[in-house]
């Protein structure tokens, strides 16, 4: 006799909504370990409905299954969990809203709704009492949410900082083994499938700052939304940046980084960034290659904890998903509940203005005496503390390499500003932030 044949307690019952990348994983893997996922559920967990756009799209799911109608699912008295694997944010805002209203829990891997309507959703779950999972929003299979939402509950998070985008890391290995430029590097990537048709999302920024905002929400215990987090993409990243960070021993990668800020006062709040930095070849997320994500966190007690892998594809979200739909299952059978939203500590998101961080800054300027002592000046009348210097005669100018000690991103800005301004500098070739080192 098989496990789910020795379970008596009804079946939890699933709508999918989404059957695309990710949801046909799901049914796949509902159905091959449907055995397992029922005796570890503790109730069998079974598909009683599939909502896609283009139904005859589907030939491999059992046509009783689909329909394009999801707000219609979602309400059905025979659904018990909605798992939703569309993406967007509308309707798959109401659908979701509809689902929770009614008292049904909801997992999703939908991290662009969530970074921008976690309240909404939230409040929702609240009110119903309904069970909101999200793992697979932020790092695919990567087990990142619960751990932060669960494991380090007793802890006290500092810092989070991780490549959360596959595409861009993807995109930056290639450019800092081949040297080839940014353009022809995406061109590559979406050839072999690493980028979407329209990347803008991913080469912009915004799926890392969608991520991070859920991220620093978790970490902190703070609402943290999409309008606050600081966003840079990759596309001005240059092969001379490459070159740069290479001469000394760096590597550049999108990272997205939450910190918890202590100011002079005492006072606390975050600041939330995504960009490209420089790291160390030596740092760990250097090693980080093609399309893996790694996410390292510092907490007080816990020190340093690194979390690695697939961090998008199919199988490996589908995972993330049937590991919060077991979770679901499990607190159905036994009457309880999951997390619930933790925004309690309500901490001020800094302006980007305000972050401190090291940065790498390389000048073209003219080959003659007296340069250097007058960009170092410029420096000192901004307080920004320079850690090292490097400049190297070329036959008509000069290039000189600045690397600061932290420094206020709005006093590095009016630095560069100021020197880009004088008569011998003749271009600010590139400003890049140096992360993974002390400041
Ligand atoms: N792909 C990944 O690696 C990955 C990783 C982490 C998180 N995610 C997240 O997972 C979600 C799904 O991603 P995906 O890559 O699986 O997307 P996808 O391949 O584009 O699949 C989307 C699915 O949604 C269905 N759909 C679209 N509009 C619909 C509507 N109005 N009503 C009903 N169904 C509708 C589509 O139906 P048709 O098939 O009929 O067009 C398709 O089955 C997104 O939130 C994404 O951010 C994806």
């Amino acid at each position: 006799m098989s496990a789910a044949n020795q379970i008596e307690v009804p079946p939890i019952r699933v709508a999918l909504l989404g059957c695309g990348t990710v949801g046909s994983e799901i049914v796949r893997l509902l159905t091959e370990q449907a055995d397992d996922i029922a005796a570890r559920s503790g109730a069998p967990v079974e598909l009683v409905g599939i909502a896609v756009r283009r139904a005859d799209r589907h030939r491999d799911v059992p046509a009783e299954l689909l329909t394009t109608d999801a707000a219609g699912l979602v309400t059905r008295d025979d659904v018990d969990v909605v798992v939703e694997v569309v993406g967007g944010i509308e309707p798959t805002r109401q659908w979701l809203l509809a689902a929770l209203n009614a008292g049904k829990p909801v997992v999703t891997a939908n991290k662009a709704l969530l970074a921008e309507h976690q309240g909404d959703l939230f409040a929702a779950a609240d009110a119903s009492g309904a069970d909101l999972y999200f793992e697979a929003a932020v790092a695919g299979a990567i087990p990142l949410l619960r751990p932060l939402r669960e494991s380090l509950a007793g802890d006290r998070i500092t810092r989070v900082m991780g490549i959360v985008n596959g595409t861009t890391n993807f995109i930056l290995s290639a450019m800092d083994e081949t040297g080839a430029g940014y353009a022809e590097t995406l061109q590559e990537a979406s050839r072999l499938g690493y980028a979407e048709a329209d990347p803008t999302a991913d080469v912009d920024g915004y799926d890392a700052a969608a991520k991070a905002a859920i991220l620093a929400s978790l970490a902190f215990h703070t609402r943290v939304t999409m309008s606050d987090v600081y966003r840079e993409g990759i596309a001005a990243v240059t092969p001379a940046d490459v070159a740069a960070a290479r001469g000394l021993g760096r590597t550049i990668k999108l990272l997205a980084i939450c910190e918890r800020v202590l100011d002079a006062d005492g006072t606390e709040s975050v600041a939330v960034r995504v960009h490209p930095a420089m790291i160390p070849r030596s740092h760990p997320l250097a090693s980080v290659g093609g399309a893996f994500n790694a996410v390292f966190v510092e907490a007080e007690a816990a020190g340093q904890l690194m979390f690695y892998g697939q961090g998008a594809g199919g199988a490996p979200t589908a995972s993330a998903v049937l590991g919060d739909l077991v979770a679901v299952a499990r607190n159905r059978v036994i009457g309880g509940r999951g997390p619930r939203e933790s925004a309690y500590a309500d901490l001020a998101v800094r302006p980007i203005a305000q972050a401190s961080t090291r940065y790498h800054i390389s000048l073209d300027v003219a080959d003659r005496a007296g340069v250097l002592a007058a960009v170092a000046a410029v420096f000192a009348e901004h307080e920004v503390s320079i850690a090292g210097v490097r400049q190297e005669g070329r036959p008509q100018d000069a290039s000189l390499v600045v690397v600061t000690h932290s420094a206020e991103d709005a006093a590095l800005r009016s630095t560069v500003d100021k020197i880009a301004g004088l008569p011998f500098v003749n271009e600010v070739v590139s400003v890049m932030r140096v992360e993974g080192e002390d400041s």
